[in-house]
């Protein structure tokens, strides 16, 4: 069976105490650190730019997984590459021109995630496995933590599980899970679950045990 990752997601993080934050969710157990960037164009919202993961890079052992829920993209790669981004995700959606945008990310040696809204089809997927190493499968319409996962998300897991069989590509979770409905992710196909209400609720950097025991239940 595969190894899960759990990838809180620092928009439920306090965001007057990023670095301790992150210091905190690795400490009580968080494998990938995810990082969510919003432009108010292409989702209702916006967040953090490339200072602020430069910022919050030294703060972070592992994996710093940028999620980037922006467009245009290509034009601002390489500042998140700069920035020392491990994974980076763009949106199937953000243009016209996903193989190239997936090729600038592996070009600055990056491992390059494809994101993908709830309401987008998973047709054009095996025209970029050979690009791919991650697929982040949202599971809410992005632009804000906190919200419920749609259900159509099974499907997808499972037809994409299919797609992708043994290459080693994670399938990554993204919006609404719980510890009600990480199994059936999992069982469904999913290696990585990003969890941001459910890693955070109820602790701080004061209470980072409370971080602990919400990973360690999903
Ligand atoms: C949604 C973001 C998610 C979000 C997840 O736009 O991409 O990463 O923060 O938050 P929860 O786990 O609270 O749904
Ligand atoms: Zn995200």
């Amino acid at each position: 069976s595969r190894k899960v990752k759990i990838a809180p997601s620092i928009l439920s993080a306090d965001f007057a105490n990023f670095g301790a934050e992150c210091r905190a969710i690795e400490d009580q157990g968080a494998d990938w650190v995810h990082v969510d960037v919003m432009d108010g164009h292409f989702v209702p919202n916006l967040t953090f730019g490339p200072a602020m993961c430069a910022a919050i890079r030294p703060h972070i052992r592992g994996v710093m997984d940028v999620h980037l829920m922006i467009s245009p993209v290509d034009q601002y790669l390489e500042a998140y590459a700069k920035a020392g981004a491990d994974v980076i995700s763009a949106h199937l959606e953000a243009g016209p021109h996903v193989h190239r945008t997936l090729q600038a990310i592996k070009g600055l040696g990056k491992k390059a995630g494809l994101a993908i809204n709830p309401g987008t089809g998973i047709e054009a997927v095996p025209y970029l496995l050979d690009l791919v190493d991650v697929v982040c499968v949202m599971t809410v319409n992005p632009g804000f933590g906190g919200q419920k996962l749609i259900e159509s998300a099974y499907d997808k897991v499972r037809a994409l599980r299919a797609m992708i069989g043994d290459r080693p590509i994670h399938i990554e979770i993204d919006g609404g899970v719980t510890n009600d409905n990480a199994g059936a992710l999992v069982k469904a196909g999913a290696d990585v679950l990003v969890a941001g209400s459910t890693v955070f609720k109820g602790g701080s950097v004061m209470k980072p045990e409370v971080y602990g025991a919400n990973i360690a239940a999903l």
